[in-house]
């Protein structure tokens, strides 16, 4: 595929109310010092009650469309990353399209790789753009994992966080910028290792299903922990060699933002200091699909990336779900 899709605009969302480590060790039996140790973590974003994903999302798409200088009317696909959508159905794509007044001829849907979604969205969208049918993407990460965490579960409500990011991308006006290639997998494996059992067709809501707080994510951390680490490495390393590049050449290596001892694993595998990682994970936790494109406005807006570096982006997620993608600015 040639490499002529670039990313135009960046945005992200997090929402106004924080909470602390200090604050989870009111609720349930934890200590700041637990989860900083043991992930990095001090602190994520929480949604209020009427900050649905899909609101997160269009004010993370919204400023993405402002920095790439475009409108709503510019935009013809919409594809959006997440786990927890505002319902089954419709796509929380759809609820986007309506909030920002996206044109009725885009094709809006949602896609769910769990913590790699942000990739495959990416992935996803610039196939059908390089295939001609779409001029401009909106690309979106966006969750409120606190409507699914058991806040009576201390393994895994310190984890995780709400927020969105969002990419627009367009056509490359020069040749070698851009999206120069991503490299996607899965490997299913037994679900019990990460996820939401219930709310599905195997488990649908029921009295038992409340009962056994089945709603909730569930996870096995110890065995997540040692896959992620393959995965990630694994995904890293296999992109750069289909490009013929080393890790020294990568100004920025973005990670998904699950767990700092996972990204410190992650850069010695690669022989990289972890000053060349963009890291935010100690304010936001694991916001799932939306980690990358936030850390990735994040660095940009801070000036921190300039034209002609390459940045790789790497994840893994529930499935289990892996994926990297190399990025020319
Ligand atoms: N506070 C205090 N103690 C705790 C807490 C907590 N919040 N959570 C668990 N513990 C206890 C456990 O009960 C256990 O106690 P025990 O030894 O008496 O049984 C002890 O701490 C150690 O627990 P471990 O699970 O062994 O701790 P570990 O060092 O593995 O760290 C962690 C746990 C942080 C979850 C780690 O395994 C991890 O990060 N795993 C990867 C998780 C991840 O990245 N998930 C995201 C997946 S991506 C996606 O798609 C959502």
């Amino acid at each position: 595929m040639p490499s002529s899709i670039v990313i135009l605009g960046t945005g992200s969302c997090a929402p106004t109310k924080i909470v602390s480590n200090h604050d989870l060790a009111k609720v349930v039996d934890t200590s700041d010092e637990w989860i900083v140790t043991r992930t990095g973590i001090r602190e994520r974003h929480i949604a209020g009650q009427h900050e649905p994903t899909s609101e997160l999302a269009a004010r993370a798409a919204s400023a993405a469309i402002a920095d790439a200088r475009l409108t709503a009317a510019d935009i013809d696909l919409v594809v959006l990353a997440t786990v927890t959508p505002d319902m089954p159905m419709p796509s929380t794509a759809c609820a986007v399209q309506r909030k920002l007044g996206i044109s009725e001829r885009a094709m809006c849907f949602d896609l769910n790789a769990a913590c790699t979604g942000f990739l495959y969205a990416l992935d996803v969208a610039r196939s059908l753009m390089a295939a001609g049918h779409h001029r401009h993407a909106l690309v979106i990460g966006a969750e409120k994992l606190s409507s699914f965490l058991d806040w009576q579960d201390r393994s895994t409500c310190v984890l995780f966080g709400d927020g969105a990011g969002a990419v627009v991308l367009g056509q490359a006006s020069e040749p070698g910028r851009g999206i120069l290639g991503c490299y996607l997998g899965a490997e299913g494996v037994d679900p019990s290792l990460l996820c939401i059992p219930g709310g599905g067709c195997l488990h649908p809501a029921s009295a038992h299903s409340v009962e056994h707080r089945q709603h909730y994510v569930k996870m096995k951390g110890r065995e997540i922990f040692k896959m992620a680490v393959r995965v990630m490495a694994g995904a890293a390393r296999e992109i750069l060699e289909q490009h013929g590049l080393t890790a020294d050449q990568i100004t920025w290596v973005i990670p998904h933002q699950a767990n700092l001892r996972i990204i410190e694993t992650l850069a010695k595998d690669l022989a990289l200091p972890l000053d060349r990682f963009i890291i935010n994970l100690d304010r936001y936790g694991n916001t799932s699909s939306a980690s990358i494109p936030i850390a990735l406005d994040e660095a940009r807006r801070a000036g921190r990336i300039h034209p002609g570096e390459i940045s790789l982006l790497v994840a893994f997620g529930g499935g289990l779900t892996y994926g990297s993608a190399l990025i020319r600015w």
